[in-house]
Parts: structure tokens; C-alpha cells; sequence
């Protein structure tokens, strides 16, 4: 029985992880739940899940949470507030899905506290992938993706040897925008960005997957995650999203793993591991599967792209800038502040101002983000 803080839990990956709580109560318990500003669903939660604390983004809302939980459950707030929960010494693993820059402390707070990590915060592994991989390995606890893609690089490199991988191939479904004519892309709204063609996922995520910089920012993840050269990283479009990743070895063996779009496979994989569970969904039927397609990338279609690979290139603090930009620029965006096409040039422009610096301190990166994030805001007004 493993006990789980669940950062996150009100999400689209939040949900997903308690629907596997749900189907395998024998297996794994909620210790606590981490959310930001959805309390009605997070009270249905812990009615349902009964946890032992709950934390929330703004301590203003505590006593809007207090009516409707009672009194009998700890509620904390703020970024230490989830952090408490994280570290408690009854989780045994910590499930990092709150969305953003905001999951960087509670997830790092987790690890040092000893904690298996299950990661699909991936902004906070880019923003401080040193300082991350550092405190696994010194903890001696392990960094569980969440992420498909990364879940299945992860399974492809089972039983194998890792002197052997020659290339980690990423694959990304191109979004909603691959064949939209260039000319077009400037005008895109953000209903348009928002429609997914094969995940249903938050918000943010689902305009990174459009931009493409879901894969960057997916890129510096696997070069932290599984300790690879940026130049063996290959992103490939794959459109169907059935393909999750592939690892090429030295004789020029690919692994795949196939699978349906569906997040609770993943999870589910980082919450057992090394065991497989025999879950609800259904298995893929590949003889549905008319057609898998791969194809490289169009730089000109995806220039966030690009820039994740000069930030993972560049190194020390200018991943942080590309992710505190990005999500100025993605939120600016869903608040019709700024076109689409905007985003990569408010994210260019903030990389182009930052003097890169070595990265050795958490309070360093934390600065950091705070300026980008200020000089992006700037650039949008
Ligand atoms: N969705 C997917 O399929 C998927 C796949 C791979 C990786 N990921 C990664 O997983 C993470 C979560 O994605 P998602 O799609 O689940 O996002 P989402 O649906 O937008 O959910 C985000 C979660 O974070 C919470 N949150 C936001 N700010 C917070 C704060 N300051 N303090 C505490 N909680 C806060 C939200 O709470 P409220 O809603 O209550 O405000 C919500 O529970 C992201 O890093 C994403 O890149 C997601």
C-alpha cells in the first residue's frame, strides 16, 4: 500500500491519478491533496478520498474550504503549504501534477525529504534539472515520469544496456496546427489552439502541444530524466499519438511503446513500478489502426522548438527563462492578450535580454524566474 501527496489533484492528471486510486484501493491510499483555486471539486475529493491534509494556492479561500469540508481535515496554503504535504513522513511517493513554475518548490521539497518522485510537473525539471537529478541521486530515490512520452523511453530502456542507446526519439503529434497554412497561424484563436486531436489536457499544456513547445519543454525533461546529450534527442511528428517514444540502440534497433492516449496508463506505470496493472481502459487494437506516420519537423512552423533546444544547448539558467517566458506568454494568450505567433517572439525576445549564468542554487533559479517573468510581462503590455 503506498500513500500518495497528490499535487495537483484538481487537474486533468490530478483526476486521472485518482481515478487509478479509485480502481485499486488495495494498492495505493491518498495521504493528501495539493490544489490551487477549484474547491468544489477538491471538497468532493476529500470526502471521496479522505485524506489526512489538504493544501490550497491562497490562504483566503481556507475559510471558504473550511464550510465545506468540516473541521476534521488540515488545511494548509501556499507553495509551503503543498510542500508540508509532499514532505510529511507517512507519503511514501509523491504524485507532481500541479501545472507550471508553481510545483518547482513542493516537488523539490518532496525529494529532499526522501520521497519517490512521479513527475509530470515537468516545468519544474526544466527549470532545475541539475539541482533535481543532484538530489535524487544523493537521496538515492528514484524520479518516476508521468509524462507518455518520457514513460515510454523509460520502458523501452527496461533490460537493456544504457552504453548501448544511441538516440531517444520523442514523439509529438504536431497538435492542432500541423497542416494549418503558415499564413494562417497568426490569426488562430484560442478555441482553435484548445482542440487537441488525440489528449484532452489542461489548458496550458494543450497551447504548449500547439506551439510545439510541449516537446521542448519534454526535450530538456528526457535530457535530465535519462541523462542524454541534447544531440541524441530527436523530436519526430507523429500524428496518431499511438507511437509514445522510441529508443534507438547502437545496432539500429528501435523500441517502441504503443499505446492508447490515455494518462492513466503512464501514471499508473510510475505509481507500481516495476509491476504492470491490469486496469479499466481498453487495450490498443492496432488492426483500428489504419495508419502510423512519421515525419520530421517543420522549424518554421514550430520555432519554440528551436528555442528549447538553443535553452537545453545554452544550459545554466536560460531553460528557467524559456519556461517562466513561456508561461506568460501561454497565459497571455488564453487571456486573448496576445496572438498566437506571439508567444515564441515574447519567449525569443526574453531569452535574447537574460545574461546566462551557471545554475548551482535553487534561489538562483527562483531569481531568475521572477525576472523573466517580469520582462516578459513588459514586453506584453
Ligand atoms: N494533462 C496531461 O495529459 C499531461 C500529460 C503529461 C504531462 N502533464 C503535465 O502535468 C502537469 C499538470 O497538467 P494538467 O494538464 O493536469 O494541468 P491542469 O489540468 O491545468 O491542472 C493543474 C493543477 O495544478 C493546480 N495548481 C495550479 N496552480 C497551483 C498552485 N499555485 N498551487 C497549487 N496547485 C496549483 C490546479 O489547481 P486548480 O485547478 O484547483 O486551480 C490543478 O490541480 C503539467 O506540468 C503538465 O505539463 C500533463
Amino acid at each position: 500500500m503506498k500513500a500518495i501527496a497528490l499535487l495537483g489533484s484538481t487537474g486533468s492528471i490530478g483526476v486521472s491519478t485518482l481515478a487509478l486510486v479509485r480502481e485499486f484501493p488495495e494498492l495505493f491510499k491518498i495521504h493528501s491533496l495539493a490544489a490551487g483555486q477549484n474547491l468544489t471539486l477538491l471538497a468532493k475529493q476529500v470526502k471521496e478520498f479522505t485524506p489526512k491534509g489538504v493544501a490550497i494556492k491562497h490562504e483566503a479561500d481556507v475559510p471558504a474550504l473550511r464550510r465545506l469540508i468540516g473541521n476534521k481535515i488540515e488545511i494548509l496554503f501556499g507553495e509551503s503549504g503543498a510542500a508540508a504535504m509532499a514532505s510529511a513522513p507517512e507519503v511514501d511517493i509523491v504524485l507532481a501534477a500541479i501545472v507550471g513554475g508553481a510545483g518547482l518548490m513542493p516537488t523539490l521539497q518532496g525529494l529532499l525529504a526522501g520521497k519517490e518522485i512521479a513527475l509530470a510537473n515537468k516545468e519544474a525539471l526544466v527549470m532545475a534539472g541539475q539541482i533535481f537529478v543532484d538530489a535524487a541521486k544523493k537521496r538515492g530515490v528514484r524520479l518516476l515520469p508521468v509524462d507518455s512520452e518520457h514513460s515510454a523511453i523509460f520502458q523501452c530502456l527496461q533490460g537493456n544496456q544504457r552504453a548501448e542507446v544511441d538516440k531517444i526519439i520523442l514523439t509529438a503529434s504536431g497538435g492542432p496546427f500541423l497542416r494549418t497554412a503558415l499564413s494562417r497561424l497568426e490569426k488562430v484563436s484560442v478555441a482553435q489552439a484548445l482542440k487537441h486531436p488525440n489528449w484532452k489536457m489542461g489548458k496550458k499544456i494543450t497551447v504548449d502541444s500547439a506551439t510545439m513547445m510541449n516537446k521542448g519543454l519534454e526535450l530538456i525533461e528526457a535530457r535530465w530524466e535519462f541523462d542524454m546529450d541534447p544531440n541524441s534527442i530527436q523530436v519526430v511528428i507523429h500524428p496518431q499519438s499511438v507511437v509514445h517514444s522510441m529508443v534507438r540502440y547502437q545496432d539500429g534497433s528501435i523500441i517502441a511503446q504503443m499505446g492508447i492516449a490515455d494518462m492513466r496508463i503512464p501514471i499508473a506505470y510510475a505509481l507500481a513500478f516495476p509491476n504492470r496493472l491490469k486496469g479499466s481502459w481498453p487495450p490498443l487494437d492496432l488492426t483500428r489502426q489504419s495508419e502510423l506516420n512519421f515525419l520530421p519537423v517543420e522549424k518554421r512552423r514550430f520555432p519554440a522548438l528551436s528555442l528549447a533546444y538553443e535553452a537545453l544547448r545554452e544550459g545554466g539558467t536560460m531553460p528557467a527563462v524559456l519556461n517562466a517566458a513561456n508561461e506568460i506568454a501561454v497565459a497571455a494568450f488564453l487571456n486573448g492578450r496576445i496572438g498566437f505567433r506571439e508567444i515564441h517572439r515574447i519567449i525569443s525576445k526574453t531569452m535574447r535580454k537574460h545574461a546566462n549564468r551557471a545554475a548551482a542554487e535553487i534561489g538562483e533559479i527562483l531569481e531568475v524566474d521572477r525576472w523573466a517573468r517580469q520582462y516578459a510581462s513588459a514586453l506584453i503590455a
